[in-house]
């Protein structure tokens, strides 16, 4: 796998250098957030060696190298999903591919089904922790000390001092948000209204089909994540109701708007 990397890694910094410290990971329907970046180049994830293409409705699948705010970052537009077929080693290739190219922090996104019943469609929510729901985990199997050690502490996967300084931007430019425990699902499937009642049960706010195995992996790298959910449907009790990828879609394109000022202020505080 390192191998791989490294030449994924070797084809990027040929491209846009190694200037990049931030890599923003943009969710179904968040891609809005990308409308900030001034573009210095985009690369198609045909043309990076070794990656996986995407397949889901929602996702360009490019590489942003650009400037937020005057900061270099990296974005993804388009992320790969476990239940488009990936193994956890695809879905997560592009994280490793980041470390090696020199970044330490990791902003990741996604659309959410809300599970706390005080959550609406539209919320954003601040994720302080994870459960894995996936039954698989990146890191199974023989683990390669140079990319991370092997039994790895969970304790604090997202940076706390990251969620501080999110937190503080968010109130200073009067963005409601929640701080919650995102559930991470294989899907394809939405949930059943008795698994959204388990995944509250055990201690969800909100569920999703993304972002842990990515975390899981930028914490294993040793680099600092931080990961936002929007609300785009309710699975609480005596509100499910029936979701679509489109209503999904719809729902964070229209508050992605609250994120891209987040994400765009925290930048610049990394
Ligand atoms: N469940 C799982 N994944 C999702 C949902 C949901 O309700 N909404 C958006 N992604």
């Amino acid at each position: 796998m390192l191998k791989k990397i490294n030449e994924a890694a070797e084809y990027l910094v040929r491209q846009i250098g190694a200037k990049a410290k931030t890599a923003i990971v943009l969710g179904s329907g968040l891609n809005n957030l990308a409308e900030d970046i001034q573009i210095e180049k985009a690369i198609n994830y045909t043309d990076i060696p070794h990656f996986p293409l995407t397949t889901v409705e929602g996702h360009a699948g490019r590489l942003i190298y650009g400037f937020l705010n005057a900061i270099p970052v990296i974005a993804m537009q388009g992320r790969f999903h476990y239940y488009e077929g990936y193994d956890m080693q695809q879905v997560t290739f592009p994280i490793r591919v980041f470390k090696a190219i020199g970044v330490n922090t990791v902003i990741l996104s996604n659309a959410a089904g809300g599970i706390n019943p005080v959550y609406k469609v539209g919320d954003i929510v601040m994720i302080t922790d994870h459960i894995n729901f996936f039954h698989d985990n990146p890191l199974r199997g023989k683990n390669d000390e140079r990319l991370g050690e092997r039994f790895p502490d969970m304790s604090e996967v997202y940076t706390h001092t990251l969620l501080q300084k999110a937190e503080s931007i968010a109130q200073a430019q009067g963005i409601s948000y929640h701080k919650g425990v995102y559930v991470g699902t294989s899907g394809p499937t939405f949930e059943t209204p008795s698994e959204y009642r388990m995944y509250r049960v055990l201690g969800g706010d909100c569920v999703g089909m993304s972002t842990v195995p990515e975390a899981i992996v930028a914490h294993h790298g040793n680099m600092q994540c931080i990961a936002f959910s929007v609300v785009t449907d309710l699975g609480v009790a005596g509100q499910v109701e029936k979701v679509s990828h489109k209503e999904v879609l719809k729902a964070a394109n229209a508050a992605g708007k609250k994120l891209q000022v987040i994400v765009k202020e925290l930048v610049k505080v990394i």
